[in-house]
C-alpha cells in the first residue's frame, strides 16, 4: 500500500472590487483594447484599504474547510504560498491558524512568487506521503496591487488580487495512475535569471517593500517554454500521454502564455481552464482561484486527470498532476 495526497476539498475569494481596464485608463496611460490584445485581461480585483492578504487568505481557506467537510482542529499542515505577506515575519499562514482555530498545527510561508502555490502544494504532498501530516491545508493568497509601480504601465496593468486554497488528506492505494490523488509533483528554479522578474526592495537590501520590475518580452519567453517543458515532465513521469490529460490548470499570467503553452504541448484549448480575462495576474493565487472556479462550476469532475502548472519569479516553474 502506498500513501497519496487527495484533494478532498477547495475554496477561493476574490475582493469585492472590480477594476475594469477602463478604470485604470482613466490614471494610467493605456487602454482597454491595448491590455486586451496583449494580455486578454478585461478586470482584475483590488482588496479594499485594510484588506489584508491573511483576510483573502482566511476566506479562501474557510471555503476550503467547509468544501472538505472537516473540523479545522483536525488539520496538521498549514502552508500558505505569497509573495505579498501582510509582514515580514510572522509568518502569514500563521494568521490563517490562529482564525481557523487550528492551534499547535505546522504553519509556515512558501516563497515562489507565480509558482508559490505548486511549491507549496508539493511540499504539503511530501508532509502527507511520508506521514507527517494527514490533513493538510495548501494556500496561495496576493495582494500584489500593493507592490505595483502605477507610473510603469508595462506592469500595472497585468496583476491583481485574490485567494485559493485546498485541502489535502492522506489516503491507502495501490499507487495506481488511475486511483485518486497527487500523482506527482515537479518544481524547478533557476536563479540566473533573478533580475529578469523581481521586487526592488526587501528588508534586507532597502527595508522598504519595493516594487515590481518586469522584463516582459523575455519573460513571455521563457514562460512558454518552461510550462511545456514541466507539463511534458509531468506526463513522461507518469507514462502518459497528452491525450490522457482531461483538463490543465496554468498559472493565469497572460492569456497569450496560455494560448502558447497549450499549443506548444498539443493540448486544444477547451481543455484549458482560463480565468485571466476576470482575475488578470493574481500570482501565487492563480491556479487554486482557477481550480474552485472549475471544479465548483462542473467541468473538473471528480476521476479527471487535472494537470497544474505555474511559472514565476526566481525564475521558479512547476506542475501536479492530479486525479481528482
Ligand atoms: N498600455 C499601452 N501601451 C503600453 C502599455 C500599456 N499598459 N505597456 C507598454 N506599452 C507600450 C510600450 O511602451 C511599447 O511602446 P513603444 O513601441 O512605443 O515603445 C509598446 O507598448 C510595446 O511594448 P512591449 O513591452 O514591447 O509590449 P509586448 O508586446 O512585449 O507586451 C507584455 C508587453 C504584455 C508585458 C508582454 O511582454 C507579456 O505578456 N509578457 C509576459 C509577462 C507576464 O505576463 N508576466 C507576468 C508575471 S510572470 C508570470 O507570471 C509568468
Amino acid at each position: 500500500m502506498v500513501t497519496r495526497s487527495l484533494l478532498v476539498g477547495s475554496g477561493a475569494y476574490l475582493p469585492s472590487r472590480v477594476v475594469t481596464n477602463d478604470e485604470l485608463a482613466q490614471t494610467v496611460d493605456t487602454s482597454d483594447a491595448w491590455i486586451r490584445e496583449r494580455s486578454g485581461i478585461e478586470e482584475r480585483r483590488f482588496a479594499a484599504p485594510g484588506e489584508l492578504t491573511s483576510d483573502l487568505a482566511i476566506a479562501a481557506a474557510r471555503r476550503a474547510v467547509e468544501d472538505a467537510d472537516i473540523d479545522p482542529a483536525a488539520l496538521d499542515l498549514i502552508v500558505l504560498a505569497t509573495a505579498t505577506p501582510d509582514h515580514t515575519f510572522p509568518a502569514t499562514a500563521a494568521k490563517v491558524q490562529a482564525a481557523l482555530g487550528a492551534f499547535g498545527c505546522i504553519a509556515f510561508d512558501i516563497q515562489a512568487v507565480c509558482t508559490g502555490f505548486l511549491y507549496a502544494l508539493a511540499t504539503a504532498d511530501a508532509y502527507v506521503r511520508v506521514g507527517q501530516a494527514r490533513t493538510a491545508l495548501v494556500i496561495g493568497a496576493e495582494t500584489f496591487s500593493r507592490i505595483l509601480d502605477w507610473e510603469d504601465r508595462a506592469t500595472c496593468v497585468l496583476f491583481g488580487d485574490g485567494a485559493g486554497a485546498v485541502v489535502l488528506r492522506a489516503g491507502a492505494g495501490q499507487g495506481d495512475a488511475t486511483e485518486r490523488g497527487i500523482l506527482s509533483t515537479h518544481l524547478h528554479a533557476d536563479g540566473r535569471q533573478h533580475d529578469l522578474l523581481y521586487v526592488d526592495g526587501g528588508p534586507s537590501s532597502t527595508q522598504t517593500t519595493g516594487y515590481l520590475r518586469m522584463q516582459g518580452k523575455e519573460v513571455f519567453r521563457h514562460a512558454v517554454a518552461n510550462m511545456a517543458q514541466v507539463a511534458d515532465e509531468a506526463l513522461q513521469a507518469n507514462g502518459m500521454s497528452i491525450d490522457d490529460l482531461d483538463w490543465l490548470v496554468p498559472h493565469q499570467a497572460n492569456q497569450r502564455i496560455l494560448d502558447g503553452t497549450a499549443r506548444k504541448i498539443g493540448l486544444s484549448a477547451d481543455k484549458v481552464i482560463s480565468t485571466v480575462a476576470r482575475h488578470a495576474n493574481t500570482s501565487a493565487a492563480s491556479v487554486p482561484l482557477a481550480l474552485d472556479e472549475a471544479r465548483r462550476d462542473g467541468r473538473i469532475r471528480p476521476g479527471q486527470l487535472v494537470l497544474l502548472e505555474g511559472m514565476g519569479g526566481g525564475f521558479t516553474w512547476g506542475s501536479a498532476l492530479i486525479r481528482l
